[in-house]
């Protein structure tokens, strides 16, 4: 990320989200009422402008996959909590809303991002008139050179309670290092704790009009300042997790049937590149 600047990356991300509110078909995959509210009259424009034409398939399978992952998360979630846990990170927050939608009272949030992505969402969000949820607190840290236990402990974060992490659109963009101190940190949490997360294959996993749509994708990336640098293969990233105790690893045909099946809009995921995981301790 460029340090001055806000994430543009979590900007399409969050249009693609709202523009999922306003013109997909019922019933939505994922339903979030706040998610046009943020961008406000700022990025109104830009809403409109937010490709969801049927004919570009690949551009309403980014939509899909996208709020796809949202919803996985929040699922998961649900799941966490039934087994006791009590603190939702959200790491690489952008302008995801959950935290303004929390069915769960006793649940505590954090929402962890790069100085410069928060600081605007929190600008938005004054915009907007959306206050910030009591049971929400902001933790800015830079993951390529900050501690983030150290910001997390310093903003209240407590190590006794088990946890659930979201990480969601976030590990393409890292160091290898830097995703390996995090799930460091994630993996010495309490047996119950959790996270969910969302990773791309490599390009030479793929194949070939895949390896076309992973182009375009990347120059786009790359022309927001946000260049694509981490890949993983299933086999690769279960190596990376095996400290946790339970795994699922969703591919394209599974999210598909879980998220997607019988729509009566094109909405669904197309091609193999992106996979949505969830580990356990
Ligand atoms: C594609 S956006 C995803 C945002 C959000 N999770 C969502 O799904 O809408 C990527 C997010 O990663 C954050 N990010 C990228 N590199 C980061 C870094 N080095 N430190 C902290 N956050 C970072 C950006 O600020 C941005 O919020």
């Amino acid at each position: 990320m460029q340090d001055a600047h806000p994430s543009r990356t979590a900007l399409r991300v969050a249009l693609r989200r709202a523009a999922h509110q306003l013109y997909d078909a019922q019933p939505l995959v994922l339903n979030d009422p706040i998610a046009v509210a943020i961008l406000g009259t700022t990025y109104f424009e830009e809403l409109r402008r937010t490709p969801t034409r049927p004919d570009r398939p690949f551009s309403v399978a980014l939509r899909a996959f996208l709020v796809a992952r949202s919803r996985y998360a929040e699922d998961t979630l649900a799941r966490a909590i039934a087994q006791g846990v009590a603190q939702y990170v959200l790491l690489g927050a952008g302008l995801d809303t959950f935290a303004h939608r929390n069915p769960y009272p006793h649940l505590r949030v954090f929402e962890v991002d790069h100085p410069a992505t928060q600081q605007w969402k929190r600008e938005l969000l004054e915009t907007g008139s959306l206050p910030t949820p009591a049971n929400l607190t902001y933790v800015p840290v830079d993951f390529e050179r900050e501690s983030l236990p150290e910001q997390l402990y310093s903003a209240g974060f407590n190590p006794q309670v088990p946890t659930f992490f979201a990480w969601l659109g976030v590990v393409p963009y890292l160091t290898l290092e830097a995703f390996r101190s995090t799930i460091g940190f994630i993996s010495a949490r309490l047996a119950g704790s959790g996270v969910s997360l969302d990773y791309v294959q490599p390009r030479s996993a793929l194949p070939f009009l895949e390896k076309l749509a992973h182009d375009s994708l990347a120059a786009r990336v790359q022309l927001a300042g946000e260049p694509f640098r981490l890949f993983f293969t299933p086999p690769e990233i279960a190596a990376e997790l095996s400290v946790f105790r339970n795994r699922e690893d969703l591919g394209s045909d599974e999210i598909n049937a879980h998220y997607f099946a019988n729509r009566t809009d094109n909405l669904k995921l197309l091609g193999s590149a992106g996979r949505l995981l969830s580990a356990w301790l």
